[in-house]
Parts: C-alpha cells; sequence; structure tokens
C-alpha cells in the first residue's frame, strides 16, 4: 500500500527536527509543514518556486488548523537564493524537491541549504526503489528513474559542508549533513 503520510513521518523521525525552526524547501501543498508544526513543534517557513502550490499548501494549513504563527508559505526558488540571513534556521529540509531541479543546478540549491543551516541540512530523495515505485505504482506515467538524485554524487559532493549521515530507507535515502 501506498501511504505518503507514513513516509513523511518516516522522513522527519530520520531528521530529528522535533522543536526546531525549520526551512522546507520545495513545500508543495506544505504537507511536510503541516506535520512538522501540528505534530512536531517545529516553527517552520516554507518556500516554494510555485505561488500555485502556495494557495494550496495554506489552505490545507488552514483546514488542518495549524497555528498561523507556526508556519509561513512564501515564494522563493533555491536555486537563485532566498533572502535570509547566514544560518538563519535551525534545520533545512527538503523533501522530494532536488529531482525537480536541473542536474546544473543542483550543487548550487544545497549549497544554498547550507548556508542557511545552522545546525543541519536533511535532504530525502527517492531511491531507485522508490522511483521505480512511483513510475509503477503511485504515478505511473511519470519518469522519477530518469531523475535519480545519485547517492555517491550527494555524498562526495558536499564534504564541505560538514559530517554525511545516509539513511537508505524503503524507498528514500535521506542525507543529513551536521554543518561545520
Ligand atoms: C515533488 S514536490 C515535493 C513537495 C513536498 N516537499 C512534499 O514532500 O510533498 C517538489 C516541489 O519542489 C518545488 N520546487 C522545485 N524546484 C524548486 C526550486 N528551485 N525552489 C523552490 N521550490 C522548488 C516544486 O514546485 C514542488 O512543489
Amino acid at each position: 500500500m501506498y501511504d505518503p503520510l507514513a513516509l513523511r513521518k518516516r522522513f522527519i523521525q530520520l531528521a530529528k527536527i522535533e522543536g526546531k525552526r525549520v526551512l522546507d524547501v520545495g513545500t508543495g501543498r506544505g504537507y511536510n509543514a503541516i506535520l512538522l508544526a501540528n505534530e512536531y513543534k517545529c516553527k517552520v517557513t516554507s518556500i516554494d518556486n510555485r505561488e500555485r502550490k502556495l494557495v494550496d499548501a495554506r489552505a490545507e494549513a488552514q483546514r488542518m488548523g495549524v497555528t498561523p504563527e507556526l508556519v509561513t508559505f512564501s515564494q522563493g526558488d533555491i536555486l537563485v537564493g532566498l533572502n535570509f540571513p547566514d544560518h538563519f534556521f535551525d534545520v533545512v529540509v527538503a523533501l522530494n524537491m532536488l529531482h525537480h531541479v536541473q542536474v546544473e543546478g543542483r550543487e548550487r540549491c544545497v549549497m544554498e541549504m547550507a548556508r542557511l543551516a545552522k545546525e543541519r541540512v536533511v535532504i530525502g530523495e527517492l531511491n531507485q526503489e522508490g522511483a521505480s515505485f512511483f513510475d509503477t505504482v503511485a504515478h505511473p506515467g511519470e519518469n522519477h528513474l530518469k531523475l535519480l538524485v545519485p547517492r555517491d554524487w550527494m555524498r562526495e559532493t558536499f564534504v564541505c559542508i560538514g559530517k554525511c549521515t545516509v539513511i537508505e530507507d524503503e524507498r528514500i535515502n535521506v542525507y543529513s549533513w551536521d554543518v561545520f
């Protein structure tokens, strides 16, 4: 059975972000931000580069009774850079966002996340298993396999950010850097 909520909760547990001030990059419809605020006592700033997603996210947050002070949704493009000072957030998270960025822009996105994080950057990306599952069961007809972010590239490219831990879960790999 496909249970996105279970996947989100697993990602949040692995990210260990309870009670933190969090930046959620590529928030989409805001499901992670809402969970983080409602169940994990986080204060969340959520950004997405598509305003349409943010309209849906705000409506979903209202429907889910999120305390407005705990989550803000704003338009922003992590590839271009965000207008926050260095290390403004405890933790910066991005779940299944990076594969939406063209290969040549991915490094810049992760480096911008690292600039904004005081403690940790945590990125969840579909692994081979997850991408195959999405392409055949969850979203048939899409091509996540083609967009996969390679695990070794993630580990090797960002050694300058901090110590990297990789947790290979059933369908996602979670990369967590304790920033220097
Ligand atoms: C597959 S959705 C994931 C949404 C959410 N993180 C989740 O787990 O449900 C990817 C999101 O990343 C956003 N995105 C893609 N490129 C982005 C960028 N350069 N800056 C900010 N958001 C971006 C997309 O608009 C989309 O809403």
